[in-house]
């Protein structure tokens, strides 16, 4: 098994104004720069710039949260990749959930887009997850798989090594309902098998899957300590610096309450 460096992602969804946003880099700098962990920081469009230009020098990796499809032309509103990265963008999310179901992205879609960062240079962070129907119907690993084929379609082998996965069970977004570990490692291990069938294992090695919803300060440690979960993908914890420092600083946070628990 490949030495994967566990990634601490947030996503700030649609909040914080560009002086919030620089606020917060100003702060979680000092509080992130021990760590041996990648920490990443999803924004939104409108402060890309700024939160780029303070995170240069630092090791927080800024990207954005969509990309448009297409390269560029008459696409009212879109961002093309060019103009993501332009904007201080190393990484983008694609197909998280909540552009699956508010505006209907299909996995074709994600397929495109991801195609399209790549050719661009962003590092595409891809989102994919069952709904609780789906769990329910004992379907996970059938969505899951059609989802995965989609994400990996005509993708060529040295390109694994620029994509980041992230397991985000639909029912577990935004809920407080976080997934087990169980379930987190069950489809973690899921995928690196369809990836390990389809390029092979040393390829399929290298690719980081995350487990995002519902991470907090609380329950991350018990899913970052696990191998098979290469990182976490926090939303609305994402939003404070005490508790996102918190996360990407999980194993100190483990330690102090092992000490005050004596
Ligand atoms: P949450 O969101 O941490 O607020 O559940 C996760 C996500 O949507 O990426």
């Amino acid at each position: 098994m490949s030495q994967r460096k566990k990634i601490i992602a947030g996503n700030w969804k649609m909040h914080k104004s560009i002086s919030e946003a620089q606020l917060f880099i100003e702060e979680l700098t000092p509080k992130v720069k021990e760590t041996k962990h990648q920490v990443w920081l999803a924004v939104p469009f409108t402060c890309l710039r700024a939160v780029a230009d303070l995170a240069m020098g630092s090791d927080i990796v800024i990207g954005a949260q969509n990309i448009s499809e297409h390269p560029q032309g008459a696409y009212t509103g879109e961002i093309s990749a060019v103009m993501a990265h332009d904007a201080g963008a190393e990484f983008t999310l694609i197909g998280h959930s909540e552009r699956r179901q508010h505006f209907g992205e299909s996995d074709l879609a994600v397929n495109a887009k991801i195609k399209r960062a790549l050719s661009e240079g962003l590092r595409p962070l891809v989102c994919f997850g069952e709904t609780l129907t789906d769990r329910q119907n004992n379907q996970t690993q059938i969505v899951v798989e059609r989802q995965l084929i989609a994400i990996l379609s005509d993708l060529k082998v040295e390109e694994l090594s620029k994509l980041t996965l992230a397991y985000e069970p639909i029912w577990a977004i935004g809920s407080g309902l976080v997934a087990s570990v169980e379930q987190a490692v069950e489809v973690h291990s899921f995928c690196r098998s369809l990836m390990v069938q389809q390029f092979g294992r040393e390829a399929a090695e290298v690719v980081p899957i995350l487990y995002g919803g519902s991470v907090n300060a609380t329950n991350a440690a018990g899913l970052l300590y696990h191998k098979e979960i290469d990182g976490v993908l926090v939303g609305s914890a994402s939003l404070a610096v005490e508790s996102f420092s918190n996360i990407v600083n999980f194993q100190n946070m483990q330690l102090q309450k092992i000490a005050s628990a004596h």
